[in-house]
């Protein structure tokens, strides 16, 4: 992978993002990633911080990169992006779209049906390693591809288009719904009367802990809860009050919502 080429068509947030952490866990070197952007600024920028080749012709990039990463927005000239990508790219490139709400049928539209095409969802715990990112694959691709390039920011899940949506808005969103988490548990601590510090150190540790935990006895929540919940002790009280709370069913309903919206703004609804 060291050796493959890289080029952004776009270089906003979520391209920088996957850059800082494909450079800094060594998945690409700094000079083998190019990057056009139609704002001079962020070139500059991008230049500056991360090393990343931005001064070479976009027909030149293209016509060298192994990977060719589409990161401009949904609203943004796609077609135009699609044409010069066309007309320059090595025929045996991959290339990868990170355009939220773009089908891989729209996509060959713009670019042709003879090319690797893969459409991927990114996630954005990007820094850490962690985090799945969700790809389908057009008859032309395959996972080699593009597999060390998709684990150099978190890890990958292969699945078919028509799970996209899903994943998006329960996979790719999710971490918001652990922060939420989070943010509300160390709110309770403190709500209880413990000092704020020492209470955002708890809930973090116990939502750390809880996942090891889970992971290493390879237990069901369900059969740590029994262990855990004495009868009529601390932990079933308080469960008690969580059942009457709607808990499940809310966040349940809250990733129902985020998985309608992103249909609905793959639909072009604003
Ligand atoms: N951010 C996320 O968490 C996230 C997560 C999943 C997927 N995505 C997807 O990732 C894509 C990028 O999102 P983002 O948050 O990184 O957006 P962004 O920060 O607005 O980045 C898009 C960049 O592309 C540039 N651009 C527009 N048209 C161009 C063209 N024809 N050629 C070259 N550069 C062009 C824009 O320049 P100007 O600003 O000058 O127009 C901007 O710098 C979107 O399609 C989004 O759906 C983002």
């Amino acid at each position: 992978m060291a050796s493959k080429r890289i080029h952004f068509i776009g270089g906003g947030q979520m391209a920088e993002a996957i850059i800082r952490a494909i450079i800094s866990n060594h998945t690409a070197a700094a000079e083998h990633i190019s990057v056009a952007d139609i704002n001079d600024e962020r070139i500059r920028f991008l230049n500056e911080t991360y090393g990343v080749q931005t001064g070479v012709r976009q027909e030149t990039a293209l016509a060298e990169a192994d990977l060719i990463i589409i990161a401009v927005r949904p609203q943004d000239n796609l077609a135009g992006v699609g044409r010069i990508i066309s007309q320059h790219a090595a025929k045996e490139s991959a290339i990868v779209s990170i355009v939220a709400g773009v089908t891989i049928e729209k996509l060959v539209g713009y670019i042709g049906d003879d090319r690797s095409i893969i459409r991927v969802i990114p996630n954005t715990l990007t820094d850490t390693g962690l985090g799945y990112s969700g790809a389908a694959l057009n008859a032309l691709a395959a996972k080699e591809q593009v597999d060390d390039f998709l684990n150099g920011f978190g890890k990958v899940q292969y699945l078919d288009e028509s799970l996209i949506d899903i994943f998006t808005g329960y996979g790719v969103a999710g971490p918001n719904y652990v922060y939420y988490f989070i943010e509300s548990l160390a709110d309770a601590g403190v709500l209880a009367g413990l000092p704020r510090e020492q209470a955002w150190q708890v809930a973090l540790e116990n939502v750390t802990g809880a996942v090891a935990m889970l992971r290493h006895t390879k237990l069901h929540p369900r059969q740590l809860l029994d262990i855990n919940n004495s009868p009529g002790g601390v932990g079933i009280n308080g469960l008690y009050e969580l059942n009457n709370s709607d808990f499940a069913a809310g966040l349940q309903r809250s990733v129902l919502a985020a998985v309608k919206r992103t249909t609905e703004l793959g639909k072009g609804h604003s």
